[in-house]
């Protein structure tokens, strides 16, 4: 294949780069675009054919239904290895010996306090309030109690951010859900791994000592992992496009929080479980809601169904079925949801309607039935999203920053009034 891509407008022809990544995949580089074509821009809603960078973090082939963070195929990563060590490769490039492990851990440890006045943000709060405002309203609080800001130069200011986040984000998310059940706030214990500590802050009862279950632990860490990153995303895309005004990391956080809350995101776990106990409430017919999900007419979707990207199958969603497995099997969980689940996805992989447009269950239609086997509330769902992703947004905010990316700005083309005089609003 030539290395050029030729564009012919009108009498006029263009070319353009083509640029290569290591997986072969090319794109058109049309950087030069407007200023060779006297304006001439391209439009492309939703993105879906257009790339905002050039990343070495996470691989993904929709087609094929492959997902590597920093090469490594997420299979193995969630076979054997932890979400912190994940962590630090998506963050630092390669996974850590035993001595960087040690160390990154040591150094989240030391910053595992939070300020004591951001309880007092939090009480403010109703206990209504949905998880994901308050978490993205206490993530953007933090940077005033943090106020030194960044210097991207220096590795150590980099380093001593990334730690801090890390180790109060938890700390965030155990208070948000410790204030809805209305649990006293707690901090964690130092003795604790990663992900055990985690529980520790979202599960410890007051009057009751705290057991780690194994299962429950293994499943967490696979969710956290296989969130941890999917490249350009929505949330992902808004950490970089807000951080490339040169906003701080949490500010930045924030905004990707907010993104990934919406129901066609990360709040599709929230939004799975909701349509499973309305078709429970509804008596159950999973063939009615089949039914509505095919009508053009009806805006109802399956939710957990689909996917932006993967049009053959989700590779997570294969690991995290097995995961789910393991958690209803040790809980002895009877769930009539879960048959409407199973329903569900029987009936979707055998019609047409699902098979043609390539939809399958996704990450998010599982997630949620451990969330719920695990006792967590269904609005604090796509909170643990957020906290499986934490890593992921660093990293590519961590990444946009040090590639020097420009401010992202996007152009448009206007199709609003030609120009027209003002009228007096007693003439209008
Ligand atoms: N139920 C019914 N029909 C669907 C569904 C669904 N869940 N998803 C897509 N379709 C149909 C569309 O109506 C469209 O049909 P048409 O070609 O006849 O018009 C076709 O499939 C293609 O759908 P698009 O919306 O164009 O696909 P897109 O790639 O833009 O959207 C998305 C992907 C947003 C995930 C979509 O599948 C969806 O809304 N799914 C439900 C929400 C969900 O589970 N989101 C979680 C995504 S995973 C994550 O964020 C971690």
């Amino acid at each position: 294949m030539s290395d050029i891509a030729k564009l012919q407008i009108g009498e006029n022809s263009f070319e353009f780069p083509l640029i290569k990544g290591t997986e072969n995949e090319v794109a058109i580089d049309v950087k030069s675009l407007r200023n060779a074509t006297n304006g001439i821009i391209t439009i492309d809603p939703g993105f879906k054919n257009t790339g905002s960078c050039e990343s070495a973090i996470t691989f993904l082939d929709g087609e094929k239904g492959i997902l590597r963070y920093r090469g490594y195929p997420i299979e193995q990563l969630a076979e054997k290895a932890d979400f912190l060590e994940v962590s630090y490769a998506l963050i630092f490039g390669d996974l850590p010996n035993k001595e960087q492990l040690d160390k990154f851990h040591s150094d989240i440890k030391a910053h595992s306090l939070v300020d004591d006045d951001v309880r007092k943000i939090l009480e403010a709060f109703p206990k209504t309030a949905h998880p994901m405002g308050v978490l993205s309203s206490l993530t953007s609080a933090l940077t005033a109690f943090n106020p030194i800001s960044v210097n991207i130069e220096s590795r150590e200011d980099m380093y001593n951010a990334i730690v801090r986040i890390l180790a109060k984000f938890p700390v965030l998310v155990g208070w948000t859900m410790r204030k809805k059940k209305g649990l006293h706030l707690n901090y964690g214990k130092k003795s604790l791994g990663y992900v055990e500590n985690i529980m520790y802050m979202m599960f410890k009862e007051p009057n009751e000592d705290f057991q780690v279950n194994p299962v429950i632990k293994n499943a967490l860490d696979k969710l956290l992992i296989l969130h941890a990153d999917h490249e350009q995303n929505c949330s992902t895309s808004t950490v970089r496009i807000v951080g490339s005004s040169h906003a701080g990391l949490f500010a930045s956080l924030s905004a990707g929080i907010s993104a990934l809350w919406g129901p066609l995101h990360g709040g599709a776990n929230q939004a799975v479980l909701e349509m499973l106990e309305a078709i429970k409430a509804d008596g159950g017919d999973t063939k009615k809601y089949m039914a509505k999900a095919k009508d053009k007419n009806d805006p109802f979707r399956l939710m957990g169904f689909g996917h932006r990207v993967y049009k053959n199958f989700d590779p997570r969603a294969k690991i995290i079925k097995v995961a789910a497995d393991e958690v209803l099997n040790d809980l002895g969980v009877e769930d009539p949801i879960l048959n409407i689940a199973r329903g569900l996805e029987q009936e979707a992989l055998n019609d047409p309607y699902f098979v043609e447009r390539k939809l399958y269950p996704n990450v998010d239609f599982y997630s949620g039935i451990i969330y719920r086997a695990m006792g967590i509330p269904v609005d604090m769902f796509t909170v643990m999203f957020a906290l499986g992703r934490l890593p992921g947004w660093i990293a590519q905010w961590k990444e946009m920053r040090l590639n020097k990316e420009p401010i992202g700005r996007p152009r448009q083309i206007y199709i609003g009034e030609n120009i027209r005089p003002f009228v007096d609003i007693d003439k209008r």
